[in-house]
C-alpha cells in the first residue's frame, strides 16, 4: 500500500518479517503518524493481536502466522503456541485458519520463514483477484460505501472491500466513497480514510447514524469485509454492518461481501455458530482518558454483529463473485 512517511511515498505492507522479527504498522497510532513496531516473542505478536496494534481478519491471520513462524525459530511447543495465539481473538476465521495452515507446513519440515510468508504472499495474491473482480461492479459516477476497514491494513496489502475501488480507480473510473466512522474504535475514520487519502480516492467520512440518510439519498453500491463466513452465507463484520445491509434491502442497493476463502468456516453451519467478541466496556465510555459517559451508566461492546446471508447481493472472492447459495462450491 502507498503510505507517505515524512514526506516520501513508500510502497509498505501491515506485516512482515525482518530480520528475526514480525514488524507491523501500529494501527492505533494512524491517521496521525506511521509508526512501526517489531517483535520476536510469538506471545508478543499474539497481545498484539489482541490490543489491535494490527487488525482486520485477513492481517490477522498472516499475523498470526508470523507468530507460528517466531514459535517454530525459537523451538518453542508448537502445540501451545497454536493455543496461545488462536486465543488472541475469537471472531476472525483468518487467525484459525492461519495457525492450522503453519501447524500443517511445520509438520510438513517446512522452513518456517518461508511458510509464512508464503502465506502472507497468498493473501495478497488473493486480494488482488478480489480486485480484479470486484472492480466490474464500480461504474464511473457511482457512489460506493463501506464500513470499518477491509483495505491494506486489514489484509496484508490491497484489501478486499477496497480492493476493487483501489482496482476500478487505477483503471481510470471515477466515483465516491462514503467511509462510515465505525464506533468505537473508528476503523472507517482513521483506517479507512487513510487509505484512501494515500491512494487519493474521492471519498467522505460519515457518522454511522448517517448510513440510511445518504442510501436514502442514492448510493449505488455497498462493499464491505467479513471476519467470518458461515457456511450458508451468514456473515460476521464490525457491528454496524446488519443494519447497512438491512437499509440497503429497503432502498433496493446491492450488498456485496469481499473476502478470501480463508474468512469461509464451513465447519459452522449458520449465523447462530459464530462467537461474537465482546470488548471493553470503556471502549464505549471513553475517549482517550477522557470519560464522555455519566459514571454508574454501564455501556455494552460487541465487535462483531451477524448479517444474514438473505441480505447480500453475492460474495467477491478470490474465485469470482458467488451468491450466498452458490458458496459451497469453494469448500476446501
Ligand atoms: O476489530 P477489527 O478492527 O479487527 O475488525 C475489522 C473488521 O471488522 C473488518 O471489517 C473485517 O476484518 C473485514 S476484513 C478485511
Amino acid at each position: 500500500m502507498r503510505a507517505r512517511i515524512d514526506g516520501i511515498v513508500h510502497d509498505i505492507k501491515a506485516v512482515w518479517f525482518e530480520n528475526g522479527k514480525v514488524m507491523m504498522i501500529d494501527q492505533r497510532e494512524l491517521p496521525a503518524k506511521v509508526v512501526l513496531v517489531g517483535f520476536d516473542d510469538y506471545l508478543d505478536v499474539a497481545e498484539a493481536i489482541r490490543n489491535m496494534t494490527t487488525r482486520g481478519a485477513p492481517s490477522i491471520g498472516a499475523t498470526a502466522a508470523y507468530a507460528m513462524c517466531l514459535a517454530a525459530l525459537k523451538g518453542c511447543d508448537i502445540q501451545k503456541a497454536a493455543k496461545d495465539v488462536k486465543a488472541a481473538r475469537p471472531t476472525a476465521n483468518d487467525l484459525f485458519y492461519a495457525v492450522d495452515y503453519m501447524c500443517d507446513r511445520l509438520s510438513k519440515g517446512e522452513d518456517p520463514v518461508k511458510a509464512a510468508d508464503g502465506y502472507a504472499q497468498m493473501m495478497i495474491d488473493k486480494c488482488t483477484l478480489i480486485g480484479e473482480y470486484g472492480s466490474a461492479l464500480i461504474k464511473d459516477g457511482m457512489k460506493v460505501m463501506t464500513h470499518c476497514n477491509a483495505g491494506a491494513l486489514a489484509t496484508v496489502d490491497v484489501g478486499t472491500a477496497l480492493a476493487p475501488m483501489r482496482k476500478a480507480w487505477a483503471q481510470g473510473k471515477r466515483f465516491f466513497v462514503y467511509a462510515s466512522e465505525t464506533r468505537p474504535r473508528l476503523q472507517g475514520m482513521q483506517l479507512t480514510a487513510w487509505e484512501l487519502n494515500q491512494e487519493g480516492i474521492d471519498h467522505a467520512i460519515i457518522p454511522d447514524g448517517a448510513s440510511a440518510y445518504y442510501m436514502s439519498k442514492g448510493v449505488d453500491l455497498i462493499i464491505t469485509g467479513a471476519d467470518r463466513i458461515a457456511a450458508n452465507g451468514d456473515f460476521a463484520n464490525k457491528i454496524g454492518t446488519f443494519d447497512k445491509a438491512i437499509v440497503a434491502k429497503h432502498f433496493g442497493i446491492p450488498f456485496y461481501v469481499a473476502a478470501p476463502i480463508s474468512t469461509f468456516d464451513f465447519s459452522t453451519a449458520t449465523g447462530e455458530g459464530i462467537v461474537i467478541e465482546q470488548r471493553a466496556e470503556e471502549e464505549v465510555t471513553m475517549i482517550g482518558d477522557r470519560r464522555i459517559a455519566p459514571v454508574g451508566s454501564k455501556a455494552l461492546n460487541p465487535a462483531f454483529d451477524v448479517t444474514p446471508a438473505e441480505l447480500v447481493t453475492g460474495f467477491i472472492t478470490e474465485k469470482g463473485i458467488l451468491k450466498p447459495d452458490e458458496i459451497s462450491k469453494v469448500r476446501r
